[in-house]
């Protein structure tokens, strides 16, 4: 077991305190992050108190300490999971090999590319989000949204420390980067499309959650399979806080179908706009929505034939989920992957060499973790009698990475014309109008147990606590009210 070092200015697992150098540089980076904090997380309710919970430690139980904390106080901290004793390669050309405790040279490039890619993306969405606690429909959601952005931040740490610890003087130029780059700025964006798109709504925040931090579950998964020990532990804990993300997602969605066909049932409405009448949110928008976040996401794994990707598995740095268990053969290099690959006369299948269709068969088991989580949400509507039902898009509807961008297809996946598209592209993807609906239902709801018309409360609390509880304590200072984290508003 790795010792926890809790009271030191960065709390740690790695025996930071031992290695001085690293410990320095780290420390120098510090006040760096907390500026950007202040800066691009979340804007107002810095001065209030959140019940968040705080890795502590990385054993199966009790690895959290959950209190009530000023988010600037978070204790952000650095925790790899236990090393596995005598751990091997899993895949590619050095499987069955000692993995690697420090980086092979001559992928020095491509692992800090991985890293940097990876890191980038979680300072990405806590600005992405940054605007939405001002309309939160609950405490409990306030408080699910401030967790969410913290471990963010922390698996940001996740990767400096493996950027500062590996990567000498470019490593902590990448972790300055980190806090360089903005989301959604057109001088200096985060590196993925998705990362730039601003998350202006709940229903928004709630399918990010569900599908863009599943696609980092799956990459998490990827990694933690890296033949590079410390990048494979580091992953392992983080994905242990990111179950969280997508369980707030998940729900969330979940709680605005329970709460519509509620109003549906209770009204024996329904029709779009007799739905929206009542305030909310009709099942067609939600069906768009899924569609819009769902391709979106699909986008972040990358090419489906990709050179990088082959040489990712080749040299060990990224693997297949469960290598060990789930295949015979390691090294994949007399296989092949079907991929149906547009052509004019619509789909053709291809044998791509199964090592450059790495990203594929990563998006197939996002694809089909996805199915279950609209499968769950179907299970909401048949309950409640209804004869809906939300459905997954084709991986190939409305793509702007890979193969099937530049042209269209339907969400079942068949080939389009451009004025098929056009004409139906407004049944399938949020409108202006659409947007602006939800956005309107966007008031903040933050009385005790108060929550919002257009969402279910949720079926238990956080840790054992009732909905009813008060996961924020605001400020009552002036200097809180003027951040818009005042208890006045309530529905
Ligand atoms: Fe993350
Ligand atoms: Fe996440």
């Amino acid at each position: 077991m790795t010792k926890v070092d809790l009271n030191a200015r960065i709390p740690n697992n790695i025996g930071l305190g031992d290695d001085r150098r690293l410990q320095r540089a780290l420390e120098a980076w510090q006040p760096g992050f907390q500026a950007w904090w202040l800066e691009m997380g979340p804007e107002g309710f810095q001065a209030d108190e959140i019940y968040l919970r705080t890795a502590v430690d990385v054993g199966r139980d009790g690895w959290a300490h959950f209190e009530h904390v000023k988010m600037p106080d978070y204790r952000w901290g650095i925790f790899l999971a236990d090393p596995v004793a005598d751990r091997r390669i899993p895949g590619g050309d050095f499987a069955g090999s000692p993995a690697f405790q420090q980086v092979p040279g001559e992928h020095r490039n491509a692992l800090r590319r991985i890293i940097v890619t990876q890191g980038d993306t979680e300072p990405a969405s806590v600005e992405q989000q940054r605007l939405l606690g001002h309309t939160a429909p609950s405490l409990y959601d306030l408080r699910n949204l401030f967790q969410v952005n913290v471990e963010e931040g922390r698996h940001l740490w996740a990767m400096v420390y493996l950027l500062h610890t590996f990567f000498g003087r470019d490593g902590r130029e990448e972790a300055e980067e980190m806090l360089r780059r903005r989301s959604g700025d057109p001088d200096s964006p985060r590196i993925l499309g998705t990362f730039n798109e601003p998350i202006q709504d709940w229903l928004s925040f709630y399918m990010f959650t569900t599908f863009t931090d599943r696609d980092g579950k799956w990459q998490l998964l990827a990694l933690a399979e890296s033949g590079f020990d410390p990048l494979s532990r580091t992953t392992r804990f983080m994905l242990t806080e990111e179950a969280h993300h997508m369980f707030v997602g998940e729900t969330g969605v979940g709680r605005v179908i329970q709460r519509t066909v509620e109003v549906m049932n209770e009204k024996g409405i329904d029709a779009p706009g007799q739905v929206r009448a009542e305030g909310v949110i009709d099942l067609g928008t939600v069906q768009k929505y899924l569609n819009r976040w769902f391709s979106s996401s699909v986008d972040l794994f990358g090419g489906e034939r990709s050179s990088n990707a082959a040489s990712y598995f080749a040299a060990g740095l990224k693997g297949r989920h469960k290598e060990e268990t789930r295949f015979e053969d390691h090294v994949a290099l007399d296989q092949s992957y079907d991929l149906p690959v547009p052509t004019d006369a619509g789909l053709s299948t291809e044998q791509v060499p199964l090592r450059n269709a790495m990203n594929e068969v990563l998006r197939d088991d996002y694809v089909a973790d996805c199915e279950f989580v609209v499968q769950r949400w179907n299970r909401i509507l048949e309950k409640s009698g209804r004869p809906e039902r939300f459905t997954l898009p084709s991986r190939r509807f409305h793509r702007d990475v890979g193969i099937y961008s530049g042209r269209h297809f339907d969400p079942e996946g068949n080939p389009i014309s451009d004025e098929t598209w056009n004409a139906k592209q407004a049944d399938w993807l949020p409108t202006r109008e659409d947007l602006d609906f939800v956005k309107s239902l966007m008031t903040p709801v933050l009385g005790l147990g108060q929550i919002a018309n257009w969402i279910a409360p949720p079926a238990k609390g956080i840790h054992g606590n009732p909905f009813e509880w008060d996961y924020v304590r605001f400020d009552k200072s002036s200097a809180g009210v003027a951040l818009g984290g005042a208890p006045t508003i309530t529905g």
